[in-house]
């Protein structure tokens, strides 16, 4: 079974779907098999792995294998990313859309929260990693993932809503994941993104360190437009082109040998 991962916190737009993007093309390049999950309805790492519902084909998601409730059924979504780079072959994805949202009024139907795990089982065999991307809500979905998963990393920006927000985190893993029937769940790795020279984001990178002490992974990944750039481009960083391109595809694979590790293949 893969190791699966989910990128989760509790405010938005602090950088969990680069992460789970970037870091899976970085895992994909050290030739580990990797599945990137969109769980969330924005679909925002579906498109920037180069997917797009097609209207006319219309290619089942994660969605319809959650509803489905039946194990291994996450099989029948998975498909190919749109890049057209060598290491692509190893990133599948099982893509999101805004139908996602429709799984929330299930939050309450009994053992609904099991349904990703057992849409999984089986599904993901033939990965090393299962990469999990949540949305910034700790309510179903987000649990979903966490019931799923082996493992929790935290990103968040050098901010104090951010990180309170990655504290929150923690707290509801060690206060919920029992209850997920995933007693073993661990909050195992705390990504800092998006960091800028700023007296503000250096007190707040320190206070992170000190929250989270070993669990804090390193680099640090700076600031960098180029990300948004290729983010909106859907490119893998490859093809990213820009003085601060090297660093940047440096920092995701030196997060990837973190990655690999703590969380062995
Ligand atoms: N290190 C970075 N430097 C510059 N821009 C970044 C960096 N990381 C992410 N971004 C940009 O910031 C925006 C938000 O990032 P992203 O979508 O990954 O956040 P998110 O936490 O997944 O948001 P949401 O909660 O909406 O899912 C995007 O435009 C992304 O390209
Ligand atoms: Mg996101």
């Amino acid at each position: 079974m893969a190791r699966r991962v989910a990128f989760v916190n509790n405010k938005g737009g602090v950088g969990k779907t680069t992460t789970t993007v970037r870091l899976g093309e970085a895992l994909a390049k050290a030739r580990f098999r990797v599945l990137v999950v969109d769980l969330d309805p924005q679909g925002n790492a579906s498109r920037r792995l180069g997917w797009a519902y097609d209207q006319e084909a219309p290619q089942l998601t994660i969605s319809e294998a959650i509803q489905a409730d039946r194990p291994g059924v996450a099989a029948q979504v998975i498909q190919p990313i749109g890049w057209e780079v060598e290491y692509a072959a190893r990133i599948a994805l099982c893509p999101a859309r805004l139908e996602l949202e429709n799984r929330m009024a299930e939050a309450g139907v009994a053992g609904a929260w099991r349904r990703l795990a057992k849409a999984l089982d089986g599904a993901d065999d033939g990965f090393d990693y299962t990469l999990i991307d949540c949305p910034p809500s700790l309510f179903h979905l987000t649990q979903l993932a966490m019931a799923a998963a082996h493992h929790v990393v935290a990103v968040t920006e050098p901010e104090y809503d951010s990180v309170e927000a990655a504290v929150r985190v923690r707290d509801f893993i060690t206060q919920r994941a029992a209850d997920l029937a995933n007693p073993d769940l661990a909050l195992t790795g705390v990504i800092i993104n998006a960091m800028q020279n700023l007296a503000s984001h250096s007190d707040q990178r320190d206070s992170v360190r000190e929250l989270f002490g070993g669990l804090v992974w390193d680099p640090v990944v700076r600031h960098r437009s180029l990300l948004v750039d290729a983010d909106g481009d859907e490119l893998p960083l490859t093809e990213v082109r820009g003085e601060k391109a090297n660093e940047v595809r440096a920092t995701y694979e030196l997060l990837a040998q973190r990655f690999v590790k703590v969380i062995p293949a």
